[in-house]
Order: structure tokens, then sequence, then C-alpha cells
């Protein structure tokens, strides 16, 4: 199989799923007011100098267009340039420490058998309800010391922003595009309020969880405010989970759908890792991030204005044949793989550790028990309805053979 636009429904926008390539790798549209690049070494180059393009994309938004308030933005490490992100970094990278990711492995290992129990019970699993979305949920509220019970309100805040969010122009905003927009901050806004709560409980009783690190750490003398402890754990509880959830699907959808692939993982656990960061690069989760050029600069023969806003498309350049052989085949064997699922530079994903080890941890304990795990031929895989995201939300399996 060359490519899954037969079989798998992908959002249309999202060309390079169908074997296509890019007219130019880097080019201007007029309907969105946006660059679009799609090109691996450009790519590259992009997120290598984050000084020509900036992070801070909210400054490009022309007057008009809802960004939410400066107190929301404050913390949200995704959209901060240096200095303020590398600080930032650092005093978040204290409390979320490679030990902190692997110490939590038996934990994964044993929520996982919970939520297969229940499956394996009924023959019969729906993969994302039953495991790939409540695990990293679970996974990181209880990091974060939040109630994971509370999950079914984190999804519907996290649903909505999803569901409205991508639906955005820098040229005629509509009245609906507005609407969305405002829909998108309301219910971020209840997620902040939720996890302010929290945190300034943390600040009188601290316990021994991520947000007590949070509100507690400090370098060479200076702490967080509440504001940024908010929305950094915002960025967690968002980022950190609808991600791994279509890592999750989307690493056994491909694997249903190369047998001889499925087979040698199966034979050898060692092959897992490989098949996961193959299916990063063939069904990248994160599919655009967003920059804003500092001043006028050239890429790609294109000539580029100074503030204006970059949609890098992470997922295409992982289709680059420039860079990739053969680059519509998913092969878990290839060696060196240096896919950009999880960005390049300064704002290399802070997760990919723990998104790494719930995917090896969850998809070999489900492998163990389900020796003949397979799609149900009778329901289609649904995928995200978003161009900004490849990842399934519907997959159901059958567990018997
Ligand atoms: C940043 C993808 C899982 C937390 C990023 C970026 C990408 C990405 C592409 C770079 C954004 C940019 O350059 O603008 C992914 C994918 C994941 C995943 C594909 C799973 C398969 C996670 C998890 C967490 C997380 C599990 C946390 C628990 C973050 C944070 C940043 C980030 C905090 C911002 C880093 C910075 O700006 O310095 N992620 N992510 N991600 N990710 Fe992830």
């Amino acid at each position: 199989m060359t490519n899954v636009a037969d079989t798998w429904d992908i959002h249309p926008q999202q060309f390079w799923l169908r074997g296509q390539r890019p007219d130019k790798p880097v080019s201007y549209d007029p309907a969105t007011g946006m660059w679009n690049v799609y090109g691996y070494a450009e790519t590259v180059h992009i997120l290598g100098n984050p000084a020509i393009f900036s992070s801070d994309t909210l400054r490009v938004l022309p007057p008009g267009v809802i960004r939410g308030s400066k107190e929301m933005r404050e913390g949200n490490l995704v959209q901060m340039d240096e200095p303020d992100h590398k600080k930032l970094r650092r005093l978040v990278s204290e409390a979320f420490t490679p030990k902190v990711v692997a110490d939590l492995e038996p934990r994964v290992a044993a929520l996982t058998h919970e939520l297969l129990d229940a499956a394996a019970q009924r023959g019969r699993m729906e993969l994302v309800a039953d495991l790939a979305y409540p695990l990293p949920v679970i996974v990181i509220a209880e990091l974060l010391g939040v109630p994971s019970s509370d999950r079914h309100l984190f999804k519907q805040w996290v649903d909505k922003m999803l569901e409205y969010s991508g639906q955005f122009s820098l040229v005629k905003q509509s009245a609906e595009q507005d609407r969305a927009m405002e829909i998108v901050l309301e219910n971020r806004r209840h997620l902040l309020d939720y996890l302010a709560g929290h945190a300034r409980e943390r600040l009188q009783r601290p316990r021994e969880d991520l947000l007590t690190k949070l509100v507690h750490a400090e370098v060479d003398g200076e702490r967080l405010t509440t504001n940024e402890v908010v929305n950094f754990a915002n960025i967690l509880l968002v980022a950190g989970h609808i991600t791994t959830t279509m890592l999750l699907g989307n690493t056994v959808l491909c694997l249903d759908a190369h047998p001889e692939h499925l087979a040698r993982v199966r034979t050898d656990r060692r092959a897992l890792p490989g098949a996961i960061e193959e299916s990063l690069r063939f069904l990248s989760p994160f599919a655009a991030v967003g920059r804003a050029t500092h001043g006028e600069t050239e890429l790609a023969g294109e000539r580029i204005p100074a503030d204006k806003l970059l949609m890098v498309w992470i997922a295409a350049a992982n289709r680059d044949e420039r860079q990739f052989a053969r680059p519509d085949e998913y092969d878990p064997t290839r060696d060196p793989n240096p896919h950009v699922a999880f960005g390049r530079g300064i704002h290399f994903c802070l997760g990919a550790p723990l998104a790494r080890l719930e995917g090896r941890v969850a998809l070999g304990i489900l492998l163990d028990r389900f020796p003949h795990l397979r799609t149900d031929p009778d329901a289609r895989p649904e995928f995200i309805p978003s161009p900004n995201m490849t990842g399934v939300r519907k997959l159901p399996l059958l567990l018997a053979s």
C-alpha cells in the first residue's frame, strides 16, 4: 500500500497524505493571508532560527481578531520567544524532569491493564474511547495532581476548543469565525479557572504532585506566577493528551494496514519504538506549527515580508521526498528517521519522552494481551475533522480471532 487516502477518511486539505506533492515548498495563500511551508529543509530552517521566525504569532494578527486576554497568554511556553521562553522552559524543566517521566512507567502499565480488562470482557473495543483517550488524560491529570475523575470536564472543554479552532483566516474574518474564536476562548477560560483553583490550593497546602512543584519551582531566585503555572498546566493537559491519543490510534492503524510490520513487532518487541517513530512521521498528529516573521526574509526563493504568519506543515515536511526515500511508505525499519513530528530547536516538544513512553508501554501491553487484534472490517476508522491534526478519533477493533 503506497498511500492511505483510498481506505482512510483523511481531511481533504491534507494532500500530502494522498501521496500528492505541493507545487512549491513555500507559498502564499491569498484566501487566508498566511504563508504555507511544506518543505522539510525549509521547516528545519524556520524552527532553527527563532530570531527570524517568532513563536509569538498573536503579535501579527490584524486588529479585530479575538485573541484572549494577556492574562490567558502568560506562561504559554509554545508562543514565547527568547529570552522569556528560555527562563520559563528552565523553570518548568525543573519540575518535569526525565526522572519524573521514567518513574511513571509502572503506573502507565497498570492503567493500561485496568482499561483493557474492561474491553477484554466485551471481545471488542473502540481503541480511542477505551484506551487511547483515557490513558494519557489520566496520566497527565495524576501527574499534575488534578482528579482524573474530572476528565469528562476536560474532554468537554478540549473537544470544543478542537472543534472550533482551525476556523481562522487573516483576511475577511467572518462573524461565524469570530464566534468560533469566542467558543475556543470560552472553553479555555473554563479549563484555566479550573486549574487556577487547584494551583492556588497547592500554594496553601503542598502535595506530592507536579502542580505543587510548579508553584514552588525556583531558578535564580525566580518563581512562576500563578498565571504562568495555570497556563503551562493548561498546555500540558491539552497538548499532553490529544496528541498522545492520536499517536496510539495512528500506530495501531498503521500496523494493522501493514501486516508484515505488525508480525515483526509481535515477534520482536524491540521493533515497537521504530514502528512508533515511523507512525509519527507517516501520520504526524500535530500537523502544523505557527510562526511569524520578525523581519523580511527569503525562503525557497520567496520573499516573505516582516510580520507575516506562517503555517509550518510539519506533517507535510515529514513526507518530503527530498528528505525521505519512499515518503509514502510506512517503513518502521527506516534508520535514521529524522522526522519533525515533535518539532525542532528551542521549542522541541517537552513531552516527547512521556509520549514515547506511553506509546511503547501501552501498545506493548495491547499486543501482548490480544494476539488477534485487528480493525473491525465493518466499521471504518474516523479521523479528527481538522486540517491541523492527523489522528483517529474512532477506531473499532476486534479482539478475538
Ligand atoms: C511542543 C508535538 C506530546 C507538551 C510541541 C511541539 C510539537 C509537539 C510539534 C512544538 C511546537 C512548536 O514548535 O511551536 C507533540 C506530539 C506529541 C506531543 C506529536 C505526542 C505524540 C506531548 C506531551 C506533552 C507535551 C505528552 C506533555 C505532557 C509540550 C510542550 C511543548 C510542546 C509543553 C512546548 C515546548 C516549548 O515551547 O518549549 N509538541 N507533542 N507534548 N509539547 Fe508536545
